[in-house]
């Protein structure tokens, strides 16, 4: 439900609590974790450390499944993040604002910064996609890890340096909005 002072609907406040909180676990926990896949053992910190990715990636999985739902029900969203038969107006204004240093104002809109969430969306799906599927074949009982599991984990693997590029890139445009004072940070206001 739309509110008076917050332009994000409820639903996408919670929603991008989740999966931002979700992602910026995984990021973070993937570079000490030693997910040791091989033998199963959760004997130490950074062992433990990757039991939290995958139930941190799994409840993740959750929050995008719902937010995939929401976009197939709401036609509005899924233009505004899949332009896909335009408006492209917007996105090539906010182009050639960016080159003037002209920034639009925050909030759920036909942008490139709209365009730019529906990429980074798949790409974590994709990530949550191959970790859930991992999940299931991790080796149990001290059996050796399958041939199935040894072709899931390239895959797995393939993007995350993406997933790093949307993130440190999401994370300063946040920032710069912030300097600017324009109430960027009320998409974290889950209970307005
Ligand atoms: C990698 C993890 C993240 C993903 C996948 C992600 C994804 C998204 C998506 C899909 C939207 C559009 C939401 C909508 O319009 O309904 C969005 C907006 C936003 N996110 Fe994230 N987010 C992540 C992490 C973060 C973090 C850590 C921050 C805090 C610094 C943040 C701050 C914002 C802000 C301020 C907006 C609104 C931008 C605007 O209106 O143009 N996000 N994010
Ligand atoms: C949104 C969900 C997820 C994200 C964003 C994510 C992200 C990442 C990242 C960034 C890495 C490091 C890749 C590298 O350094 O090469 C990683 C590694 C890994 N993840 Fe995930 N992950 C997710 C879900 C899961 C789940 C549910 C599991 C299930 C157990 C899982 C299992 C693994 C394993 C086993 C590795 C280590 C592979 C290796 O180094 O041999 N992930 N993940």
């Amino acid at each position: 439900m739309q509110d008076e002072q917050n332009p994000w609907p409820r639903e996408a406040r919670w929603l991008h609590a989740g999966i931002a909180l979700g992602v910026t676990w995984q990021l973070f926990s993937s570079l000490w974790m030693t997910p040791d896949w091989q033998h199963a053992d959760y004997g130490s910190l950074t062992q433990l450390l990757f039991s939290t990715h995958a139930w941190m990636g799994l409840s993740t999985a959750l929050f995008l499944l719902w937010e995939w739902l929401w976009i197939f029900t709401s036609p509005a969203l899924r233009a505004q993040l899949f332009p896909l038969r335009g408006p492209w107006r917007p996105i090539i204004d906010d182009f050639t604002g960016l080159f003037r240093g002209r920034l639009r104002a925050p909030g759920p809109a036909p942008s490139l910064a709209a365009l730019v969430h529906g990429l980074g969306l798949v790409l974590v799906s994709w990530m949550a996609l191959t970790g859930t599927a991992i999940y299931f074949f991790l080796p149990q009982g001290g059996t050796p890890p399958g041939a199935i599991l040894h072709a899931l984990i390239p895959l797995h693997k393939a993007l995350y340096l993406l997933v790093w590029a949307y993130w440190i890139g999401h994370v300063g445009l946040t920032l710069v909005h912030a300097l600017r004072r324009d109430g960027i940070w009320r998409i974290f206001r889950l209970l307005d």
